[in-house]
């Protein structure tokens, strides 16, 4: 097995977002950081950047926030957007304060309109979030989506065939597969991520999207229990199931608590 990164100890901390390097350090002074349960003060002290030695730190009693190479649901409420660009809170107040200082940042893994709910993926690992985005992965999503009007019936047959062409674009849009759960809702399987796709493609035959759900994202699934707002961490097994559809089952660690103090 081969050696887990070195990195100074004050960096970590302040790359976890407890604050700058001087504060990190003020920390230390101040008896904040244990190691086993013991004082730490020597904060330059380069540390081994694995799960192992971080479950040994504490910091105001408090286990250490997640190391980098962090990845997460979120069940997406309404009304928050993904995207700077866009009014609104930003889906980023929704992860614990001390969270949105850290280095590298966390951003969320392709993005929902403000007015789409559910399963939002972010994380801090571009290796990850490029593996989920990469157009040759073709990862499945599900979206439940209300509409202002009945199917008309041929909607199923449309989505499927594969010649589809969205306004303004000149590639038909790949095969989706539409499951009719009730006159006025359907479930929608796409495996591309186009501007507006699912309003654009209901749109495209007439009809108008009032509310959109995501509901799995390859073969993971938003869970029952993960109330809006709310995130949990995605353990290995959690994240192998984005790229294995046939797979189901809970892999998740809950957040921790959102940190105290210390920012
Ligand atoms: N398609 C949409 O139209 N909006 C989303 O948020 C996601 C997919």
């Amino acid at each position: 097995m081969s050696k887990p990164q070195q990195i100074r100890l004050d960096r970590l901390l302040a790359n976890l977002g407890y604050g700058s390097r001087r504060e990190v350090q003020n920390m230390a002074r101040y008896r904040r950081i244990t190691l086993d349960g013991a004082e730490l003060r020597d904060i330059e002290q380069r540390v081994p950047l694995s799960a192992e030695f971080a479950a040994r730190l504490q910091i105001d009693a408090e286990p250490l926030d997640p190391l980098p190479g962090l990845a997460l649901m979120l069940n997406k409420p309404e009304g928050v957007t993904c995207s700077h660009k866009e009014s609104g809170p930003l889906v980023y107040s929704l992860l614990p304060d001390r969270w949105q200082y850290r280095d590298p940042p966390i951003s969320t893994i392709g993005r929902l309109d403000k007015d789409t709910s559910g399963l939002l993926l972010l994380t801090d690992d571009g290796a990850f979030l490029h593996k989920v985005i990469s157009p040759r992965a073709k990862i499945a999503k599900t979206y439940i989506a209300g509409l202002a009007r009945p199917l008309r019936g041929d909607e199923t047959g449309v989505f499927a065939s594969g010649a589809l062409m969205l306004e303004g674009e000149d590639k038909p849009l790949a095969p989706a597969h539409l499951e009719i759960l009730t006159p006025q809702e359907a479930s929608l399987t796409i495996t591309e991520g186009r501007y507006h796709q699912v309003r654009r493609m209901f749109a495209a035959l007439g009809n108008h999207v009032t509310t959109l759900r995501r509901i799995k994202i390859g073969g993971l699934s938003l869970p029952g229990d993960l109330a809006s707002g709310e995130l949990r961490i995605l353990d290995a097994g959690a994240r192998a199931q984005i790229f294995a559809p046939e797979h189901s089952g809970t892999h998740f660690a809950q957040v921790p608590p959102a940190p105290s103090g210390a920012m």
